[in-house]
């Protein structure tokens, strides 16, 4: 459950000073997949940094798991998130010099696991994402959808409870972006992971069970647009 009271963010001093997220109240229960939606400039990556801990806002209570992480030091929070977090951002791009499997390797490194457990999960992963064929592959050598696919493997290698994607297929043509969406809610159905997603694609936006509308920093509203199941689809 990640629950976020009463969040007020502002960037920058004095004149410069600019309120991006205001009075945000939030629930996510686990294992739900929820969409945060809006124009441009409108909060949505602000949002998802308050929730996740690698941002700080001026007022507010971010609660994970029973666990205020504002009340943590910075190498706590650190630790919390690559325990608990993955992470698929536009910007977290791969590292084009190393190969697949180092790529993958990182977010393990980081958290102390141990070389032998490493190989398992790496391959694991790489696996889960069809890439075990260019895990030795150079990352810049990697297609639009290769280079995604292996920033999913990345984010969910520590086996994270709840993933963060802002706006993941964003960069990529839509064949591959679906083939992306499959495999985030994949493990959103087969695992429960908690999926948090920043979309502009309406049609992504919709598979999810809420959706989070928001407007100059600020709720407008939270949606649950449950689809009509498919004829002869389990309940
Ligand atoms: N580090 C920053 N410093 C100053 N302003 C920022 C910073 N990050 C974001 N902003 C501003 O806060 C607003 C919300 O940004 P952002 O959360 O990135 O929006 P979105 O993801 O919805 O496009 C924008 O007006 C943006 O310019
Ligand atoms: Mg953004």
């Amino acid at each position: 459950m990640i629950t976020l009271r009463g969040i007020n963010k502002t960037y920058g001093k004095k004149k410069q000073r600019f309120q991006a997220l205001k009075d945000i109240d939030l629930e996510i229960p686990d294992g739900a997949s929820v969409a945060i939606v809006g124009k441009s400039g409108s909060g949505k990556s602000t949002l998802m940094h308050v929730m996740s801990g690698l941002d700080r806002p001026q007022s507010g209570e971010v609660v994970v798991d029973g666990q205020d992480i504002l009340k943590l030091k910075a190498k706590a929070v650190d630790r919390f998130r690559s325990e608990k977090m993955g992470f698929i951002f536009q910007a977290f791009f791969v590292q084009g010099n190393e190969s697949s499997f180092h790529n993958v390797s990182l977010p393990l490194e980081i958290a102390k696991v141990s070389r032998g457990k490493r190989k398992k999960m790496i391959l694991e992963a790489l696996e889960r994402v069809e890439m075990t064929d260019k895990a030795q592959e150079r990352a810049r050598n990697l297609s639009g959808g290769q280079k995604q696919r292996l920033a999913i493997a990345r984010a969910i290698v520590a086996k994270p409870s709840i993933l963060f994607a802002d706006e993941p297929t964003g960069n990529l043509d839509s064949t591959t972006g679906e083939h992306i969406e499959e495999l985030l809610f994949d493990l959103n159905k087969q695992q429960g992971v908690t999926l948090v997603i920043v979309t502009h694609d309406r049609d992504l936006a919709s598979r999810c069970d809420i959706r989070v509308n928001i407007k100059d920093g600020a709720i407008q509203s939270i949606e649950t647009p449950k689809r009509p199941k498919a004829k002869g689809g389990k309940s």
